[in-house]
């Protein structure tokens, strides 16, 4: 069941992605060659903690940490630990958020200092995948509409999308109806009706869509080993198109 949200509600959201947008901000100022990924975690869990929030994924079945880092052929759900970032590395930082009964959730990927152009390419198309999504996600059009944006995108431009891992309804839950793939046929699927709240996230491959999940039982890594992006946001579908609530 898709829930609908009233404004007030919209804006109790925003009001999440909000301290996920300046928490990401100011984790984007500390990703350098030298720094672990625990420490960038440190760092989420105490803006976090620091702006009245409280960290939404840590302890969401039983995940560990505040935040999720995905170093290069790491897709998802990379736990923080002792891994140095290096120079030339994309570093994923993915962050949620709950104020007041409702979450917000974002993603971005940074490179740590300079990349090569291969990789900025990656980065660019994932980027910009989540944005032609959010151009289109508005009322009449479907959620399966959103997914293939993305998807005839990111193939358009030699990538592949990954499976496994969907964007998602958000509110008073992390994840909520409808699924929101970034995958699938347009046309398909609920109608997008304002009210709506949608955490869009496309993971963009490099390489091959097929993935491992580590030892650890959470994190996921492309199969080839090459590298792997993602971007989030948290996006309110209005009467007056759509609103991203977890931009600055
Ligand atoms: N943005 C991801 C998602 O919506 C992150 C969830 S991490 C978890 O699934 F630890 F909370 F699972
Ligand atoms: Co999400």
């Amino acid at each position: 069941m898709i829930i609908i949200k009233s404004r007030k509600e919209i804006e109790k959201i925003k009001s999440s992605c909000n301290i996920v947008a300046r928490a990401l901000e100011e984790l984007k100022k500390m990703v350098c060659p030298g720094i672990t990924t625990r420490e960038l975690d440190r760092i989420a869990e105490d803006f976090i903690v620091k702006s009245g929030g409280i960290p939404a994924f840590k302890g969401y079945r039983g995940y560990p940490s505040a935040s999720c880092i995905s170093v290069n052929e790491e897709i998802v759900h990379g736990i923080p630990s002792g891994r140095c970032l290096k120079d030339g590395d994309i570093v994923s930082i993915d962050l949620g958020v709950l104020l007041d009964g409702y979450y917000g959730d974002a993603a971005i990927t940074v490179a740590v200092n300079k990349i090569d152009n291969e990789t900025r390419k990656l980065l660019e198309v994932t980027e910009k995948s989540l944005y032609k999504a959010i151009d289109i996600a508005m009322t009449g059009n479907r959620v399966s509409d959103i997914s293939c944006t993305i998807q005839d995108y990111v193939e358009g431009a030699g990538y592949s999308v990954v499976r496994e891992f969907v964007g998602h309804g958000i509110g008073r839950s992390l994840h909520e109806d409808p699924p929101v793939p970034n995958f699938g046929e347009r046309g398909k699927g609920p109608r997008l009706k304002a009210g709506m709240v949608l955490a869009i996230e496309p993971m963009v491959n490099a390489g091959s869509s097929d993935l491992l999940i580590l030892d650890n039982g959470w994190t996921a890594v492309t199969k080839d080993g090459r590298r792997s992006a993602h971007f989030e946001h948290t996006v309110a579908i209005t009467e007056d198109g759509p609103l991203i609530l977890s931009m600055l």
